[in-house]
């Protein structure tokens, strides 16, 4: 039997930036419940949402001081029980984020332990003293800066990602048992799993000792993920948790390659699958409209892909809330439009993993125009601006980077319609709104059957249709025509069907031999074929079924 969750289509949910219902500026779960019909239409039958416990919001939810409870400026934990009533009614499973590497520093376990150095929630953290008053070590934060802070009594705590979020300590066992209860008081609730966050951190470097660095830098904490041993945490979590439900989870396991993949996303593996980083941008390409620079990333997807099949499961996506927009990401300028965004879609939709559509990416939403760092919001960013200013380097540097590649691309409220702030709010948008909603929006592209959202129903609809459904979760994946510049094709076969899908990637028409089978899905009115071959228009996307 196929496990659900390789049948499932996903949607990402941001919600401080997906439906504001109570006029606030900000998202809330009645507003995603306001939303379900829509995404029933679009046809998932699975939906993540990003943080929505208490927090102070220093990362956006990725900060939490009370997991037990919903934060009041998304509503309350019965707006939670509502919303996972509603959703069920319609099919649709909800999954929440896990966010246990680390909590926030307003967290009551934190703050009894920096009141009192003896008591037992001083044992949930880590907590260094120095003789020469310097930070412990030389290992640099996620987000910039030491991984160190201090506390006025001179005690130094450890933390992967901001100040504001240290790192809880696995090593104690009594916190272990309080994350684990956690875990499954949210399953008995009716939650159908979770994605679970910057996992690979748990395990630390016991010696804390400094690193070398070539550069005289910090050394960066993110050479220090999957750290050896961690393996005996990850399936103490499993079996005291997700092993007793029938639940999905979804790994941000970053650091996790060749040699421990199957441990974390293999049949038995800690997780029911981890996300597929290793094709989520082309950074680094000057002209990505560039056929050779397409065809460097498509070798990396289908090295990941080849690998992913013989060794377990993964979650592809195009976008998620840390990346930027896809129709920038991977298109030139001059090439983002409705062929271009919809063979993306049909691009990974039908790869061997489950797909994650991120909020706005199924109406082609777009990177926002940024005019300085002060209109951006993400404390990655503005911890990095400011570094940079203090180490004299260039800041403007860093904002090209954030511009192109920042986070705040993908937070930018969802644009439902073309009235006053897109629709999503009646009040004042916590984070600006992208300019282009009157020309990107649902309420248009709802109308229009030629639309990017018109697409999108029937992707998510083939992915699912049960004539095909156990190709894509179970067929082997093979790459086609792989010496074609440009072109990104392959085929997925199990027992008598194959399945072949066909994107050429670029701007111009192109020749390929021709496929069997009969075409089910196809982002362009024509079809065209002579002597023997297919003549691809630019962007053209088909796919076909034997
Ligand atoms: C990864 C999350 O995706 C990101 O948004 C967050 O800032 C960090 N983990 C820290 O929790």
């Amino acid at each position: 039997m196929t496990e659900w969750w390789k049948n499932a289509v996903v949607y990402q949910i941001y919600p401080k930036s997906f439906k504001d219902s109570n006029g606030d500026g900000i998202g809330d779960l009645d507003g995603i419940t306001e939303k379900l019909d829509y995404l029933n239409d679009l046809g998932v039958n699975v939906i993540w949402i990003n943080p929505i416990y208490c927090s102070p919001m220093a990362d956006n939810g990725y900060d939490i001081s009370d997991y037990y409870r919903v934060n009041p400026i998304f509503g309350c934990n019965e707006d939670m029980e509502r919303l996972l009533a509603e959703a069920g009614k319609r099919n649709i499973k909800i999954l929440l984020d896990l966010v246990v590497n680390h909590c926030s520093d307003e967290h009551p376990w934190f703050q009894k332990a920096v009141a009192d150095p003896d008591c037992e929630e001083a044992g949930y953290f880590y907590f260094k003293t120095t003789s020469d008053g310097k930070a412990p070590n030389n290992w640099r934060s996620n987000f910039g800066g030491s991984v160190w802070s201090q506390l006025p009594d001179q005690r130094w705590y450890y933390h992967t990602f901001s100040s504001k979020q240290p790192d809880l300590n696995w090593e104690n066992p009594k916190l272990r048992e309080k994350i684990y209860d956690m875990i499954n008081w949210w399953l008995d609730k009716g939650v159908a799993g979770f994605r679970i966050d910057a996992i690979t951190f748990i395990k630390k470097d016991l010696t804390f000792a400094s690193r070398e660095t070539g550069d005289g830098h910090l050394y960066p904490i993110e050479n220090l993920t999957d750290y050896p041993g961690i393996d005996a945490f990850l399936s103490e979590l499993k079996e005291k948790t997700f092993s007793r439900y029938d639940c999905m989870t979804v790994a941000e396991a970053p650091g996790v390659g060749e040699k421990t993949f199957r441990s974390y996303a293999g049949k038995d593996g800690f997780f029911s699958m981890i996300f597929d980083f290793n094709w989520e941008n082309m950074e680094g390409e000057t002209d990505k409209s560039d056929t050779a620079a397409v065809d460097r990333w498509k070798d990396k997807i289908f090295q990941s892909q080849k690998f992913t099949y013989k060794n377990g499961w993964s979650g592809v996506f195009l976008e998620n809330h840390d990346q930027s927009r896809c129709a920038n990401k991977f298109l030139e300028e001059k090439c983002r439009n409705y062929s271009s965004i919809t063979a993306l879609a049909v691009l990974y939709f039908f790869l061997y993993g489950t797909p994650f559509i991120y909020q706005g990416q199924e109406i082609g939403m777009r990177n926002a125009l940024w005019k300085n760092i002060d209109e951006m919001d993400d404390l990655r960013a503005k911890g990095m601006y400011y570094e940079a200013i203090e180490r004299n380097d260039d800041p403007d540097k860093v904002l090209k980077y954030f511009e192109e590649l920042g986070r705040d691309n993908a937070r930018t409220p969802m644009q439902w319609n073309d009235n006053a702030n897109a629709g999503f709010t009646e009040g004042t948008p916590w984070m600006k709104v992208n300019e282009n909603y009157p020309a990107i929006n649902v309420a248009e592209q709802e109308q229009n059957p030629s639309s990017i959202l018109s697409f999108y129903k029937k992707v998510t609809r083939l992915r699912r249709d049960p004539k095909y459904r156990e190709t894509f979760a179970e067929g082997s994946f093979s790459p086609l025509y792989e010496n074609i510049p440009a072109l990104i094709a392959y085929t997925r076969k199990r027992d008598v069907q194959t399945i072949t899908v066909i994107v050429n990637f670029k701007n111009e028409c192109q020749a390929i031999p021709s496929v069997n089978g009969k075409c089910i899905l196809n982002n362009n009115d024509s079809l065209l074929t002579k002597e023997n071959r297919l003549l691809l228009q630019p962007y053209q996307a088909i796919v076909f079924a034997d």
